[in-house]
C-alpha cells in the first residue's frame, strides 16, 4: 500500500475559490483503494462551514519551533481522510486568501506545520504531493530543514502547477523572514532566478516560492499536456520557463478530470430536471426555462442561451467578451454571466445588463447552485481564456450537453475537439487567434448551427456528453507516476 499526502490550500467540499479545490477534493477518490491510501491536508479556515468544523476531531496540538501553535484536526469525508492545520492567528478570516504579502507568511507557516505535524499523526507518507504555490515550500523544507530527521528520509515529492501566474513572489528579505529557510535556498538557480542581477543587495533579489517547489521536487506535473509545453516558453512561463525546460524530463502534463458524482445531469439535485443523452432535448428546455425564470429573463426555450461561469480575471479572456457584447446582444440570444473578481469586469457586465435588460444577466456572485443550473440550462458556454492550464468548466459543460466555445490554448485545446462540419465530428468550437473577431466568428458559427442545422447541433452536444471526463484515465497516469518513485 502506497501512502500519499496531498497538500493544498483548498479542497471541495470544505473551501473552494476555483478549480484547484475541485481537483484536490475529487482526485484522491479516484485511486485504487487497495494500492493507495491518499489523504489530504488543508488549513482549517474559519471560512469552512460550521457543519464541517463541528465534525472535526482534534488529533494533536503542539508548539512548532517552541513558539508557534499548530493544531491538527481530522475529518473523514466520502472515504477520504482530510487533515486540517489549525491556527487562529493565520486562518480565522472569512475568506481563505488575503493579500500576497500576508499570504506568503500564512502559507510558509502552513507548509512547515504540515511537515512538523506528520510524526505525531501516525501517517508517514511515501510521497507528498504538493499543489500550487501555497504548498510549494513543502518540498523545500523537506529537503533542507527536515533532512536531518530520519522520519523524513526517503519521502518523495511531486509538485503540481495549477496556475503559474501565482507563484508566491516577493523579495528574498521577506521570504527568508517568513519562512526561516536557510540562506543556501536563496542562491540564484534555487528560489531565485539564475539570471538574477547579483550586484544589488541580496535582500532585494526577486524570489519565487513556486520556483522552489519545482527545483526541490522529484517530479513536477501540470494539468494538461499543452500547458506543460506552453510553460516552457517565455510567453507562458512567467519567468519559470528556464527551470521547467531544464526539468522537462521530469515534467508531466496530466489532464484534469471532474467528479462524476457531483457533475451528473442524471442525478444532480441542484437542477430543475434531470436528464440523459436520451432525454436531452426535453431536459434542456426545462432547465433553460427554470434558469431564465431564476435570473429574471423571459421564459423562452427556443432562444440560444450562452453562459459564462468564471473567476472574473484577466486570465479568462473577458476583455474579448466585453468587446463583442454589443454585437452579440444584437442577435437573438441570451447571455448569462456568473462570476466575481476584478471590479472592471463586474462593472462592465453590470453595465451590459443595464443596456440589454431583456438579453443579458450579470450574476456577480459566487453560487455553486447557480453554476449547476447554468451548465444544465444553457446551450453553449464561453471559455475564451488568454491562458488556461486545464479548465474545468468546458469539461462540466460537455457532460451537461452544453457546447463549449473556447480559445484553443492549454487544457482547452486538449479537451475540446473543434467542430468539423464536413465530417460531423468534434465536441465544441475553438479559435486559434486570441482576438474578439475570432471569438465572435465562432459564436456566429455556433448560433447558425443551433438555429439552422438542428440535427448537427444535436449530434454535436451528444458527442460531448459521450466523452469520458471522469478521473478514470488520468488517475491511472498519476498511479504510474507514483509507481516510478
Ligand atoms: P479556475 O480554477 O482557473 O478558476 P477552472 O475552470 O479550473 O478555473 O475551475 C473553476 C471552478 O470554479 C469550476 O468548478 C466552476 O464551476 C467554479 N466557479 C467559478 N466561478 C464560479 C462562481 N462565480 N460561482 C460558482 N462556481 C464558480
Ligand atoms: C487553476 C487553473 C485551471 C485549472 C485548475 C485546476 O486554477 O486556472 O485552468 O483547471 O487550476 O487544475
Amino acid at each position: 500500500m502506497k501512502k500519499i499526502l496531498f497538500v493544498a490550500s483548498e479542497a471541495v467540499p470544505f473551501v473552494k475559490t476555483g478549480g484547484l479545490a475541485d481537483v484536490v477534493g475529487s482526485l484522491p477518490k479516484a485511486f485504487d483503494k487497495k494500492k493507495y491510501d491518499v489523504r489530504v491536508v488543508i488549513p482549517n479556515y474559519h471560512a469552512i462551514r460550521e457543519e464541517f468544523r463541528n465534525q472535526m476531531k482534534t488529533l494533536y496540538y503542539f508548539q512548532m519551533d517552541n513558539r508557534i501553535y499548530v493544531g491538527v484536526k481530522e475529518l473523514v469525508y466520502d472515504g477520504i481522510t482530510f487533515y486540517f492545520i489549525d491556527n487562529e492567528q493565520y486562518f480565522s478570516g472569512i475568506v481563505p486568501y488575503y493579500d500576497m504579502f500576508q499570504d506568503l507568511e500564512r502559507f510558509a507557516y502552513f507548509s512547515k506545520a504540515v511537515l512538523s505535524a506528520l510524526p505525531l499523526i501516525g501517517f508517514r507518507p511515501d510521497i507528498i504531493h504538493a499543489h500550487d504555490w501555497q504548498a510549494s515550500l513543502v518540498p523545500v523544507y523537506l529537503n533542507t530543514v527536515f533532512q536531518g530527521d530520519p522520519f523524513f528520509r526517503g519521502i518523495r515529492t511531486v509538485f503540481t502547477i495549477h496556475n503559474i501566474r501565482f507563484q508566491g513572489t516577493w523579495d528574498v528579505g521577506h521570504i527568508q523572514w517568513v519562512s526561516a529557510l536557510p540562506w543556501e535556498c536563496f542562491q540564484p538557480g534555487l528560489l531565485v532566478s539564475p539570471y538574477q542581477d547579483t550586484s544589488i543587495p541580496r535582500n532585494s533579489w526577486n524570489c519565487s516560492m513556486m520556483r522552489g517547489g519545482i527545483v526541490y521536487s522529484d517530479y513536477v506535473t501540470t494539468v494538461s499536456r499543452s500547458y506543460a509545453n506552453e510553460i516552457q516558453t517565455p510567453a507562458f512561463g512567467d519567468g519559470l520557463d528556464d527551470i521547467l525546460k531544464w526539468r522537462s524530463e521530469r515534467l508531466w502534463g496530466i489532464v484534469n478530470g471532474i467528479d462524476y458524482k457531483i457533475w451528473d445531469p442524471g442525478k444532480d439535485k441542484k437542477i430543475a430536471q434531470n436528464y440523459s443523452e436520451k432525454t436531452l432535448e426535453e431536459g434542456k428546455r426545462k432547465n433553460k426555462m427554470a434558469l431564465q425564470r431564476l435570473v429574471g429573463l423571459d421564459e423562452n426555450p427556443d432562444v440560444f442561451t450562452i453562459g459564462i461561469v468564471s473567476r472574473l480575471t484577466d486570465q479568462k479572456g473577458l476583455d474579448l467578451v466585453n468587446i463583442i457584447m454589443d454585437e452579440l446582444s444584437s442577435r437573438y440570444v441570451n447571455v448569462i454571466i456568473l462570476g466575481t473578481g476584478a471590479k472592471c469586469y463586474e462593472d462592465s457586465f453590470r453595465y451590459f445588463q443595464g443596456k440589454y435588460p431583456d438579453k443579458v444577466r450579470a450574476m456577480i456572485m459566487y453560487s455553486d447552485d447557480l453554476a449547476h443550473q447554468i451548465y444544465a440550462g444553457c446551450d453553449a458556454l464561453l471559455v475564451p481564456s488568454a491562458f488556461e492550464p486545464c479548465g474545468l468548466t468546458q469539461l462540466i459543460s460537455q457532460r451537461y450537453g452544453t457546447v463549449p466555445i473556447v480559445h484553443a490554448i492549454g487544457g482547452l485545446k486538449d479537451t475540446v475537439e473543434p467542430y468539423n462540419q464536413f465530417e460531423e465530428t468534434g465536441t465544441g468550437f475553438s479559435f486559434d487567434e486570441y482576438s474578439a473577431w475570432a471569438l465572435m466568428d465562432r459564436i456566429n458559427h455556433a448560433t447558425w448551427l443551433y438555429y439552422d442545422k438542428k440535427e448537427s447541433w444535436d449530434n454535436l452536444r451528444k458527442r460531448g456528453m459521450e466523452k469520458d471526463w471522469s478521473w478514470k484515465t488520468s488517475s491511472k497516469i498519476y498511479e504510474d507516476l507514483y509507481s516510478r518513485m
